[in-house]
């Protein structure tokens, strides 16, 4: 590997069969980019350019990591949410394109105050702050989550309360005009059924949830939510859609009104809303 124009056939030939073509050549322009700073179009106008030594030694690593089934966003410690640049490590999820849907889908309320519950990187705090005027305020239980969100909340020159606590020790939260969560939901039993790559690195107290009880996040802050929320106020989840009805029916039992599933662009039910009365 010597020159730009190398760098593809590259990643193709030595990650052949770990992922579609079209993934691996994805992770091979993520790393251009974050290595040598060349987009898509620079690498193939500079396709001649001449690799240091310095380079080929970190694209060798990058491609080590990605065929030990490694996700590329770990590895190059960053991922794109909603058009936002922001870091990740294994503390935090990888966020994915089904929470940017609900951010999109939240982003057309109107709102002065919100609490993102389970917040992670911070992915859907930073979206909400840097396109909306509202007073944000996010929750994690886990410190080490939070030092990232709050490093990608630096970085993206927005002020966000970042609280430190267990939502399910807590028996009353502040007056908000939204609260949201993408809570843990994955069932325990369902370990055996994900990808190496999701169960090896990305942390499991963000995930996985006891089949016993797969709702416990979802019941305990519906319940502080409308107890919470101001008149008018919303409560957003995105949640697995094996429990869509059962979510929406004790939501509805709880007393919220207007309640609405939402389906992801896969046709998913992945989102849920209710309204305060
Ligand atoms: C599915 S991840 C969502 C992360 C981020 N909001 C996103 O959408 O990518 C769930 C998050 O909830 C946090 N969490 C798990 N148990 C919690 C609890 N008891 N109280 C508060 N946060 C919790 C995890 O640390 C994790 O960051």
């Amino acid at each position: 590997m010597q020159k730009v124009c190398n760098i593809i056939p590259f990643f193709l030939s030595r990650l052949s069969g770990i992922a579609p073509r079209r993934e691996i050549r994805n992770w091979a322009y993520l790393s251009i980019e974050k290595i040598i700073g060349l987009n898509r179009s620079d690498t193939i106008l500079k396709s001649n350019m001449i690799l240091s030594s310095q380079i080929v030694l970190k694209l060798n690593d990058i491609v080590n990591e990605l065929s030990n089934n490694q996700p590329i966003q770990y590895i190059l410690s960053e991922v794109e949410f909603y058009g936002i640049k922001l870091k990740v490590n294994k503390n935090v999820l990888i966020p994915r394109p089904e929470t940017e849907e609900l951010v999109d889908w939240l982003l057309k309320d109107d709102f002065q105050s919100v609490l993102d519950i389970g917040t992670g990187s911070g992915c859907i705090a930073i979206a909400l702050a840097l396109n909306s005027n509202a007073i944000i305020n996010a929750m994690d239980i886990s410190k080490h989550a939070l030092m990232v969100a709050q490093k990608n909340s630096i970085n993206n020159r927005v002020k966000i309360n970042f609280q430190n606590q267990d939502i399910l020790k807590l028996n009353k939260l502040p007056k908000y005009d939204i609260i949201v969560s993408n809570p843990p939901y994955v069932l325990e039993s369902y370990k055996s059924k994900i990808s190496k790559k999701i169960l090896d690195f990305e942390p499991h107290n963000a995930l996985f949830v006891s089949d016993n009880n797969p709702l416990l996040f979802y019941t305990k802050i519906a319940k502080l939510a409308i107890k919470s929320l101001n008149n008018n106020g919303k409560l957003y989840f995105e949640i697995n859609q094996l429990f869509a009805a059962e979510i929406f029916d004790f939501m509805h039992e709880l007393g919220f009104v207007d309640i609405e599933l939402k389906k992801d662009i896969n046709g998913k039910k992945r989102m849920i809303r209710g309204t305060k009365n």
